[in-house]
């Protein structure tokens, strides 16, 4: 039965730093350890101001650590054990001094020390979790960008209400996520290695005037899904993306874009270096042919009309323009006769795939944090995905398309 856990026989280590978010670590020290792992962990001093060392000793059977100095076996020097002897290093919550300090190649503490003696080849992640000011100084985001370049994996901050009351980014990230990203990191595929992955997520916005615009429920959930995902993978990502309220995941490169003409002008000119294109973004498929450059006045008892005109069809552009070795897929998000229509968009944008979703439920599609898919190929193969997160959707798709890219190369 244990041997079955997918983290059976895994050796984690987690380091906890002074974060109110602090106490969420024993839940993932827990749910790490029904998987299967055998969980050490090593608190700074400071998380002792929020967690105490008893909670851990008891979810992991094994002795805490915090004193550089405290060493229980004579013979040993636990940071270069704690550190060299375990398959993945966890650092959740990761302050912004932790950061700064991984940054910096600081050891001030037995947390620190053993981070610097963590082999190349052991995967790190950290899960920050902090003020928004604080995420988003200069000084986090050059140290975030220092450690990632030496291969630290982030689980991005999410947004909502901090403990300080401040709405923004900076929460930690769920501990469903955290946990997810160390078991993916521990089974490792790298199957996108020397791969370049476009993705266009969120909405696009089509303004009316400078105020007003026709947008959709986009929340770029699931092209921010497969961008994380890819990237995990080991491809090289490219994110196009209309306004959402998200993260770009750490490491992709982003395209911030508002309108459907400029996410066609930003894929055109991207395109050519792709290999993989998945267009996942809810483009607005009509814009008022002329906005307003002023804000449009109310008048009453006149009804206002607007004449739409149609956007460009941006992944018809790509297969248009699309060199031989490219793969393309497209999303369908329907309402109503999903397999005909998806079908349909299939033929009618040249795409090697179309991944359809029922927009119309409240467990998939728009905005929520689950998805339930079906992939449609071009011999009229149709495979149904399970409900199941917006992450192992985006990692079931990559699957499949790096499958349908051995079997032409072949
Ligand atoms: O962002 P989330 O909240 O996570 O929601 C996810 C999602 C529902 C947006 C996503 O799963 C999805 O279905 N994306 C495609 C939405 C869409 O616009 O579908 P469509 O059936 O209208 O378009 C078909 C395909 O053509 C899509 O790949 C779309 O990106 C593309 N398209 C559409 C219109 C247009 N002018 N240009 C395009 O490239």
């Amino acid at each position: 039965m244990a041997g079955s856990l997918p983290l059976h026989g895994r050796r984690v280590l987690l380091g906890v730093t002074g974060s109110i978010a602090a106490y969420k670590a024993a839940d993932i020290c827990s749910r790490l350890g029904k998987l299967g792992a055998d969980v050490y962990v090593v608190m700074t001093p400071e998380a002792l101001q929020f967690i105490g060392p008893a909670t851990f000793r008891a979810l992991t059977t094994h002795p805490v650590m915090v004193n550089l100095f405290e060493e229980p076996l004579t013979d040993r020097i636990a940071h270069i054990d704690l550190a060299q002897g375990c398959d993945l290093v966890l650092v959740a919550p990761a302050t912004a001094n932790v950061i700064a300090k991984m940054a910096m190649g600081i050891a001030d503490d037995l947390l620190t020390t053993c981070l610097l003696a963590v082999p190349d080849s052991t995967p790190l992640l950290i899960a920050p979790a902090m003020n928004t000011a604080m995420w988003q100084h200069a000084a986090t985001q050059t140290n975030m960008a220092t450690i990632v370049s030496r291969g630290t994996e982030c689980v991005s901050p999410g947004y909502g209400v901090l403990a300080c009351k401040d709405v923004g980014y900076g929460k930690l990230a769920d501990v469903d996520e955290i946990v997810t990203a160390v078991c993916a990191r521990l089974n490792h595929v790298s199957d996108y290695k020397g791969i370049r992955v476009l993705i266009t997520a969120g909405p696009t916005r089509e303004p009316l005037d400078p105020v007003r615009y026709i947008s959709n429920r986009s929340s770029g959930k699931m092209g921010y899904a497969l961008a994380a995902e890819a990237l995990r993978r080991g491809a090289s990502v490219l994110l196009i993306s209309g306004p959402t309220a998200l993260v770009p995941p750490v490491g992709v490169e982003f395209v911030a874009v508002q309108t459907a003409e400029q996410m066609l002008a930003a894929c055109l000119l991207h395109a050519g270096t792709c290999d993989v294109i998945v267009g996942a973004a809810a483009v607005a498929d009509y814009r008022v042919e002329k906005a307003s450059g002023t804000k449009m006045k109310r008048h009453e008892d006149e009804s206002l009309s607007l004449r739409l005109i149609p956007n460009p069809d941006i992944i018809a552009a790509l297969t248009a323009t699309r060199s031989p070795r490219q793969f393309i897929a497209g999303f369908a998000a329907e309402t109503d006769h999903v397999v005909e229509n998806a079908s349909r968009k299939l033929r009618s944008k040249g795409l090697d795939l179309v991944v359809s979703n029922d927009v119309s439920r409240t467990d998939a599609g728009f905005d929520v944090d689950t998805n339930e898919v079906t992939l449609h190929w071009p011999d009229g193969t149709i495979q149904e995905l399970p409900l199941q997160s917006k992450l192992a959707t985006a990692g079931a798709i990559l699957s499949s398309i790096a499958a349908a890219r051995s079997s032409i190369s072949n």
